[in-house]
């Protein structure tokens, strides 16, 4: 089956590349490269063998992204990674993300509807939840008004999938990722995002290879078992399984529901503290970090439920915290010498 991967260049689309490869999918890609270049094909290749073609296009120019279904009538599924995702930018910059991620959504759900598609599967955010009061968190927990622009762009577009594709014959799944971070075994494929960036595990693999001279917790006042923070920290290989199993249970289901939605974690809270220990661990290297202040929009707390995911679509995350900053860790050491 012939799979359209958006944003097939960037981060988790990269990796879920190679896990499609291996259960057989065929794949293409667009990107337009705003926070990616070439580099993750040349991994994907590595560690394939084979070379995924991409198309160079912004997926809000609608006779442009007509051109990927007229050259390729055979595409069964989509999966949409393509957005803008840095949440600070989006308080600078909402309509820059609304434009981006709102409108390459339609364009593509427009596209999906007039070829026929089956299958879609789009990338949502734990952050549709906001703080939670309740955690773990469930597909049960509400959702919460947006803490940001970006988080609103994740919470109407699960409105526009499941509006739009209702009275469809096309099959959604929505997958609310919780922290996604490390990078492939191989270490041939891993994070290189056009911007700097802000998340807490290249955060400190850039300060461990120097990049950075040295770096921050945000906070060690919160009400947790060591004053940081908590999150729950994804393998980006185990999320990449989880869009492979998200395709397969729609294609053998065939009375799967029309729209549903997944947590994706590994159901345990690791602080920010702990997370850097895991680090010092598994790599040997000290890191030098210093204690400061919150970070402005940041919330305490939040893991996940995956019971659903589990149940439903048979996924079961193998990779903890200290397989995260290994591999994460390996990548950094080549990523700049390959
Ligand atoms: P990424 O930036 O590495 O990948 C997104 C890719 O989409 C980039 O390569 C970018 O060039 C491309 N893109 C953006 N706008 C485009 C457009 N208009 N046309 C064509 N290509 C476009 O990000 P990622 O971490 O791989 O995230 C993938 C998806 O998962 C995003 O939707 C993101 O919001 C979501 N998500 C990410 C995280 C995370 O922490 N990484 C967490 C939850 C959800
Ligand atoms: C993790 C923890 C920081 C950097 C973001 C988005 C969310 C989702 C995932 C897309 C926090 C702390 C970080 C640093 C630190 N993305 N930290 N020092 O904020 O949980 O989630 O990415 O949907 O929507 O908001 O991830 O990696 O930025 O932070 O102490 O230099 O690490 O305060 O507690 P976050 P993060």
């Amino acid at each position: 089956m012939k799979v359209l991967i958006t944003g097939g260049t960037g981060y988790i689309g990269s990796h879920t590349i190679i896990d499609l490869i291996n259960a057989g999918f065929e794949v293409i890609s667009v990107d337009n490269y705003i926070n990616s270049d070439g580099s993750a094909l040349q991994g994907i290749e590595k560690i394939t063998g084979k070379k995924i073609k991409n198309y160079n296009i912004d997926l809000r120019d609608k006779e442009k992204t007509k051109i990927i279904f007229s050259e390729n009538p055979d595409i069964e599924g989509i999966i949409h990674f393509a957005a803008l995702k840095a949440v600070g930018e989006s308080v600078e910059k909402p309509l820059l993300y609304f434009d981006n991620n709102i409108n390459s959504l339609l364009n593509i759900l427009d596209n999906s509807v007039k070829n026929n598609i089956k299958y879609f599967v789009f990338s949502s955010s734990c952050t549709v939840y906001g703080s939670p009061d309740k955690l773990p968190v469930d597909e049960n927990t509400p959702v919460k008004d947006a803490e940001s622009p970006y988080g609103r762009t994740k919470q109407i577009s699960e409105q526009i999938c499941k509006d739009v594709l209702q009275n469809t014959n096309i099959k959604a799944i929505m997958l609310r990722y919780f922290n996604p971070a490390g990078a492939h075994e191989s270490a041939f494929l891993g994070e290189s995002p056009a911007l700097p960036p802000l998340n807490l595990v290249p955060i400190i693999t850039e300060t461990a290879i120097g990049k950075r001279k040295s770096m921050q917790v945000f906070g060690d006042d919160y009400d947790t078992r060591d004053g940081s923070a908590i999150r729950d920290y994804i393998h980006v290989m185990d999320l990449a399984d989880a869009h492979t199993k998200a395709l397969q249970y729609l294609i053998k289901n065939t009375n799967a529901p029309g729209y549903d939605f997944f947590n994706l974690g590994i159901g345990q809270g690791v602080t920010v503290l702990e997370a850097i220990n895991a680090f010092e661990k598994v790599t040997g290297q000290k890191l030098n970090y210093s204690i400061s202040k919150r970070r402005p929009g940041d919330i305490p707390a939040i893991y996940a439920d995956y019971t659903k995911a589990k149940k439903m679509l048979n996924w079961n995350p193998k990779r903890n915290i200290e397989d995260i900053m290994l591999t994460a860790w390996e990548w950094e050491k080549v990523r700049n010498i390959q």
